[in-house]
């Protein structure tokens, strides 16, 4: 990833995580805008270190890449039908096309699995942070309604 690109993708990063869009949520639309609040900032982290802003520390990334295991896992599981509408922004396509939405999700899970194995083997797991960036768009695009 250019230099310029993982610039355009932490700021995507760094807005999104200002945006405070469960205020006012409820219930299971809260929890799940909760989880995916905290995949926000612990992307946020491993962003931050693949643009040199802060110091690599493998303890701190293999920690925010699990964040982003467990926390998409228990999001996904918060989505029953009916539930969008209101301060929620999840798109009806979810519903619509729900083995599409699964599918962006358990990649996005598979990429930070896979980022944690390949700190294990002692790789290069930044070299995955353009894919999970690209993860996190391409799901928002089509399953997240933009209310900006
Ligand atoms: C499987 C699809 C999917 C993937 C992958 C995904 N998101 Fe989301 N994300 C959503 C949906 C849907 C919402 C809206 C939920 C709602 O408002 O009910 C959302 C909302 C958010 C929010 C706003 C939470 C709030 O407080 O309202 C942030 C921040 C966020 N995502 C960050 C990320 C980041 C960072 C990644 C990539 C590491 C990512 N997401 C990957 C589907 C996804």
């Amino acid at each position: 990833m250019t230099k310029r690109a993982i610039a355009g993708f932490a700021a995507l990063i760094l807005s999104t995580g200002l945006v405070f869009a469960h205020t006012g949520a409820t219930g299971i639309v809260k929890e799940r805008m909760e989880h995916m609040s905290a995949v926000g900032e612990a992307t946020k982290n491993i962003v931050q270190t693949a643009r040199g802003r802060v110091e690599r520390d493998d303890a701190a990334l293999r920690a925010a890449a699990e964040a982003i295991r467990f926390h998409m896992q228990h999001a996904m599981m918060k989505f029953p039908e009916g539930s969008d509408g209101g301060v929620s922004e999840a798109a009806p396509a979810i519903w619509a096309d729900p083995v599409a939405f699964q599918a962006e999700g358990d990649a996005l899970i598979g990429l930070a699995t896979e980022f944690v194995q390949t700190l294990d083997a002692g790789g290069d797991p930044m070299a995955l942070v353009p894919q999970i960036g690209r993860s996190c768009q391409t799901c928002h695009e089509r399953f997240r309604l933009s209310k900006d």
